[in-house]
């Protein structure tokens, strides 16, 4: 075996996660980005290529390397990220989208950078594809995991969201708690699922998060774990 591996249960599966957050130019030297460190979708893909899945990460920019053994597709935007992931939906067993993806994008894109004039400016901005909701209502066998990074109403926005993309698992945190969130390695996460049932866990490092998840996703698959 190449590569290390904690298990096999996942094996002849396939898994597309996606990390970071995108950034949307506004002219060859600026974009409109966010402070997602990429950390928790890097640690999903870890932890499934550790369970056997075979496994693809479609990559905002951020610091991080790729897992071992895991394939990497680098993007920019959410239009490229959106492009990367439909295209491969159809083959995948398993898509965990924790990217933190841009709701809008620049109206304009200027081909020159943009010189200062001394007035104030308007940005005019368009929605992007919402890429989570667009799989789940293409979705057929695949199980669709989806994350909400919400600062209030925590659960009343994140059942919300668990309907309305069709996911089969939600991972919902509060960023403003200390250890919760962007940039941080640990994370205070709660697993809500479409019938009602709600798992909290404590404070835990990302990894340990992925691992969690891993284990849910192998059972909703139907899956027995070793
Ligand atoms: N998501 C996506 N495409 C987008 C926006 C979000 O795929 N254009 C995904 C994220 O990757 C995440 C989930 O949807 O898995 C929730 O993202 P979030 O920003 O919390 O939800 P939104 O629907 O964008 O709602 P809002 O930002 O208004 O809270
Ligand atoms: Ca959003």
């Amino acid at each position: 075996l190449r590569f290390f591996q904690i298990g096999n249960y996942l094996k002849g599966k396939k898994a597309l996660v996606t990390a970071g957050g995108t950034q949307e130019p506004l002219d060859p030297v600026r974009y409109l980005g966010n402070r997602s460190s990429g950390r928790m979708g890097y640690a999903v893909a870890q932890a499934l290529q550790e369970a056997g899945a075979e496994t693809i990460l479609v990559s905002a920019p951020t610091d991080l390397s790729a897992p071992r053994g895991v394939a990497r597709v680098s993007v920019q935007t959410a239009l490229e990220m959106h492009d990367e992931v439909l295209s491969r939906f159809e083959d995948m067993d398993i898509v965990v989208k924790a990217a933190a993806v841009a709701d809008y994008r620049p109206a304009i894109q200027a081909e020159q950078k943009i010189k200062k004039d001394g007035s104030g400016r308007i940005i005019e901005l368009v929605p992007n594809p919402d890429i989570l909701a667009e799989l789940g209502h293409k979705k057929k066998s695949q199980v669709l995991i989806g994350f909400a990074a919400e600062t209030e109403n925590l659960l009343i926005y994140a059942q919300e969201k668990m309907k309305r993309k069709n996911v089969d698992l939600l991972v919902a945190n509060d960023v403003t708690k200390q250890g919760a969130g962007f940039g941080s390695s640990t994370n205070i996460v709660s697993f809500l699922f479409p019938d009602g049932r709600k798992i909290d866990f404590p404070k835990m490092s990302k990894l340990e998060v992925a691992r969690h998840l891993v284990k849910e996703i192998a059972d909703i698959l139907g899956v027995k774990v070793k």
